[in-house]
């Protein structure tokens, strides 16, 4: 599966907070409230250390600094972090995944000026243009990313722009491919096959849909506010059925791509996908799949802490959720919506 000799990749989460709302984020109920059954928790620098301190992985060369909760740039131990992490492997690159629109132009100025002769990455995921960002992007103005962006660029920072495709920013999009050249991005990626359906609650009994790129007709808005309860399990077998019909094969991300994902608090999963249900989104397989483990890389380190992924590939025996493979993987194989994971 992945051992420490072969990992290549981690996301890990610097934090599950988030200035921003964006409704179809793992964090949000439809964009109105934030859930609250995920721990709030930073990343403390003395939990970096202890992670990562007695760990060799020989073959790591990207730390993405993503997450299933937050927003990395939040966490204000991020520098003394950075300075470790760089001293440690000083040729690993360090990838960040950022809405932009938390701190001011001078901090991201000097986060470039800091790093500028670092592998160092910033991925903005800027969803719009001046009317459109926050439509999505809910509490991300589009004139403060993009100063933050340009401020981070002017200090030598290498920044990419990342873009998901929905009806309400589909025409913009060669627009903002031609800003992101102006404004000095060395990347511009639009991914068509984001998380693009769902309703944005305004208040208790109004709001507005979410809605793909294609034709599907808009349904009636919802009119009453209930906490969003993801049946995970359930959308999971609706799944398989489909995996089955389509006589599909799995195929793993994080195996194919030799990655592992660590939450905020320090546990070990093959992604962030199989990492944000077993705690938050409780309806599903994932104790009778792969039984008790020993996952928190801040107690154990993080190559002990990555042993018991072996019993993921164990599951995959089994040719069924019922019968026990893990539900989260029945989604994972090739050109699924779980590779940008
Ligand atoms: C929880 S966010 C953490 C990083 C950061 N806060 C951000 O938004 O870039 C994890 C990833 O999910 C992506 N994301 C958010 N909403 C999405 C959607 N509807 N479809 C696909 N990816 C989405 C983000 O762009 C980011 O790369
Ligand atoms: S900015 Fe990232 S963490 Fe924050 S709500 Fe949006 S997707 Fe979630």
């Amino acid at each position: 599966m992945i051992t420490p000799q072969t990992l290549e990749q981690i996301n890990i989460e610097l934090t599950t907070r988030c200035q921003a709302a964006c409704p179809l984020c793992a964090r949000n109920d439809y964009g109105y409230k934030t859930r609250t059954d995920f721990p709030t928790v930073d990343m403390s620098f003395n939990n970096w250390v202890n992670i990562f301190n007695n760990a060799e992985l020989p073959k790591l060369k990207r730390i993405f600094f993503n997450g299933s909760y937050g927003e990395p740039i939040i966490n204000n131990n991020i520098f003394e972090i950075l300075d470790y992490t760089f001293n440690k492997w000083p040729n690993v690159l360090l990838d960040f995944s950022t809405n932009g629109g938390a701190r001011t132009k001078e901090w991201w100025k000097s986060f470039a000026l800091r790093y500028k002769d670092k592998p160092l990455k910033v991925r903005f995921s800027i969803d719009g243009l001046e009317d459109t960002n926050h439509i999505y992007r809910i509490g991300v103005p589009f004139n403060k990313v993009i100063e933050n962006a340009k401020s981070f660029i002017q200090g030598g920072g290498d920044a990419e722009w990342r873009w998901i495709t929905f009806r309400h920013n589909q025409h913009q999009v060669e627009e903002a491919q031609k800003r992101s050249i102006e404004y000095g991005f060395t990347f511009f990626k639009e991914n068509k096959a984001g998380n693009d359906f769902g309703f944005v609650f305004t208040n208790n009994t109004d709001g507005y849909w979410i809605m793909p790129a294609n034709n599907t007709p808009e349904p009636p808005k919802l009119t009453e506010y209930k906490p969003d309860v993801r049946d995970s399990l359930r959308t999971y077998q609706k799944q398989e059925l489909k995996w089955i019909m389509a006589n599909r094969e799995l195929e793993c991300i994080a195996k194919i791509n030799q990655t592992i994902y660590i939450s905020a608090d320090g546990k070990v999963y093959p992604c962030a996908w199989v990492g944000h249900y077993p705690d938050t989104y409780k309806y599903n397989n994932f104790k009778q799949a792969v039984g008790d483990i020993e996952n928190n890389a801040i107690k154990f380190g993080v190559e002990e802490a990555m042993t018991w992924l072996s019993k993921v590939e164990d599951s995959w025996k089994c040719k069924s959720i019922k019968s026990g493979m893990l539900a989260t993987c029945v989604g994972c194989t090739k050109g699924s919506f779980y590779q940008e994971c």
